[in-house]
């Protein structure tokens, strides 16, 4: 297979070709080489009263984990059943120990075998392969994160969010609302057109009105990025939000974006269902009521549907055998720039 190339320098360099979003063999490759190996969001600590099942990339990988809160940590563990693969635990619930509903095999919290019924004759057994893998987790601001292989530290990828984000109310968070969008696109045409400001005074006139374009600016880090929305109506109450900050838009490569609002987080996950399938799933957290429904994070169904709308025509035009990649806008488009450099990466690595 051809490996993408992008020239890290934006002036030069073209974006992702066509056959990326459209060969199936691409998408699939993507899942184990971006997917498998990145962190992805489970929930906040707080939603988690004990045993928390969730599966990792819902729709492409499908991984059944199990989040397990002791009294002030959380790990995670498979929750397949090591006998004959049975799903573990289906329903949020309490318990001090797992055990599997099927033929009553018995896990410790941290995952070790305790029990198992008719296998006093079983040779070697129990033996490692008998407990549930471990899955790496980790907590960052009480957002809990799970990957399968991930790269580097959780701390790497929001390190920078924790500067930009001094003095947010991350503490009293609370989950107000979960809404899912169904997109007809592939999965990476949604988090680039994310991942730049320049279509928001062709595709967001609302939005427009609000955020001061010219003002808008992109930071870059390892594996994740910023983009800040100032607006003209001044300080938005406590910080980061003065000095007429809108919103910041945090993006985890490859699917996760944090969007800090002064009503609170607005944690969108992109989820891939098949190559020009995608799932969105809003995850609204709210630390201040009274600001709810304001500003550049007041209506984001309208902007969603707008987004929805171009990125969806994208899938189409993409088709086209005139299309074959495009250039960068060395000022605006850094965002994407940057996310396609981390695919190829990805991709390339992965050989
Ligand atoms: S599958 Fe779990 S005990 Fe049999
Ligand atoms: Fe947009």
């Amino acid at each position: 297979m051809t490996r993408f190339e992008i020239d890290s320098d934006i002036r030069k360099a073209s974006t992702l070709p066509a056959e990326f979003y459209l060969r199936p063999e691409w998408y699939e490759r993507t899942l184990e080489a971006v997917f498998a190996r990145s962190w992805q969001f489970v929930c906040r600590e707080n939603e988690i009263d004990n045993l928390f099942p969730h599966t990792l990339c819902e729709g492409s990988l499908d991984e059944p984990v199990l989040a397990v809160r002791d009294s002030d940590s959380v790990s995670c563990v498979s929750n397949v059943c090591t006998h004959r693969g049975m799903l573990l635990v289906e329903e949020p619930c309490r318990g001090d120990l797992i055990r599997c509903r099927y033929h009553g095999r018995r896990f410790s919290l941290d995952g070790r075998l305790l029990s198992m019924p008719e296998f006093e004759e079983a040779e070697d057994f129990p033996s490692e392969a008998d407990d549930l893998p471990e899955i790496p987790t980790d907590s960052w601001n009480g957002f809990v994160f799970a990957g399968l292989d991930p790269q580097a530290p959780l701390e790497d990828h929001l390190e920078p969010l924790a500067a930009a984000a001094d003095g947010f109310d991350f503490e009293n968070l609370r989950l107000a609302g979960t809404r899912d969008y169904e997109v007809e696109a592939h999965w990476a045409l949604y988090c680039e057109n994310y991942l730049e400001g320049f279509h928001i005074p062709y595709v967001h006139p609302e939005l427009n009105r609000i955020v001061e374009y010219s003002t808008y600016t992109t930071e870059l880090f390892g594996r994740s990025s910023l983009q800040t929305a100032r607006g003209a109506r001044g300080p938005n109450g406590r910080p980061p939000f003065e000095d007429g900050v809108e919103g910041l838009y945090y993006f985890i490569f490859p699917n996760t974006m944090f969007n800090l609002y002064p009503w609170g987080v607005s944690v969108n996950i992109v989820l891939p269902k098949g190559s020009s399938r995608t799932q969105v799933r809003y995850l609204t957290y709210v630390c201040d009521e009274s600001r709810v429904g304001s500003g550049a994070g007041g209506d984001l169904d309208t902007v969603e549907l707008q987004d929805q709308a171009v990125v969806e025509a994208v899938q189409k035009g993409i088709h086209s055998r005139f299309y074959q990649k495009g250039r960068y806008s060395p000022s605006k488009e850094t965002g994407t720039h940057h996310f396609h450099r981390l695919i190829a990466s990805a991709l390339g690595e992965f050989e």
